[in-house]
């Protein structure tokens, strides 16, 4: 194997390293907040994205999600919200970014998200899949687990941000 086998990965003229964090988020959880803030940490601005059309019926629209992850992190420059159709490669191509990053919570999660990875190597060589842990407290939390908790009167509280749990209930008393 030489140095040269292994594509660089892209780099802005700006120099700014830009991180991709692709998924459903329906809902936000406080897993996903733990990576977005980790991953601003590490990147010098991560875009975390949602993905527009997957054939699941959500809970919130794209926009309720969007609205909500914008409310979460109002007061995080380098933390935007947007949502895409099509590949995954593809946007983050156009966005310029050089990563994606996933969250592993268990091993669980491994199979899943190595075939995605290398899916997207497969796809697009030159960006690199990192993948993050969040903190202990989530290594559980899922945006299903979250729903089904609630639906059935469970208490969801720590759990997602405060935002995301007043839409929760607003969303049950109004039944939309
Ligand atoms: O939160 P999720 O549902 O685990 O996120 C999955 C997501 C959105 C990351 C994945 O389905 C995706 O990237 N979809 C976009 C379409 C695509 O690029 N598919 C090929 C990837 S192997």
């Amino acid at each position: 194997m030489t140095v040269d086998a292994v594509p660089s990965p892209v780099r802005p003229s700006s120099g700014v390293q830009l991180a991709v964090y692709p998924g459903s988020f329906d809902p936000i959880h406080n897993g996903h907040v733990d990576i977005i803030l980790r991953g601003a940490r590490l990147f010098d601005r991560i875009v975390v994205a949602l993905l527009r059309n997957a054939e699941k019926v959500p809970l919130f629209s794209i926009e309720e999600r969007i609205d909500l992850m914008r409310e979460v992190f109002r007061s995080q420059p380098n933390v935007e919200i947007d949502a895409f159709d099509g590949l995954l490669v593809d946007y983050a191509r156009q966005k310029h970014a050089s990563v994606i990053v996933r969250g592993l919570r268990a091993v669980s999660d491994f199979e899943f998200e190595f075939q995605l990875a290398l899916m997207n190597r497969r796809l697009s060589p030159e960006i690199e899949t990192v993948f993050m842990m969040p903190a202990e407290p989530y290594t559980y939390t899922s945006s299903r687990l979250i729903k089904e908790v609630f639906a059935l009167g469970g208490v969801v509280s720590g759990l997602v941000p405060e935002t995301v749990e007043r839409r929760l209930r607003e969303k049950r008393a109004g039944g939309t």
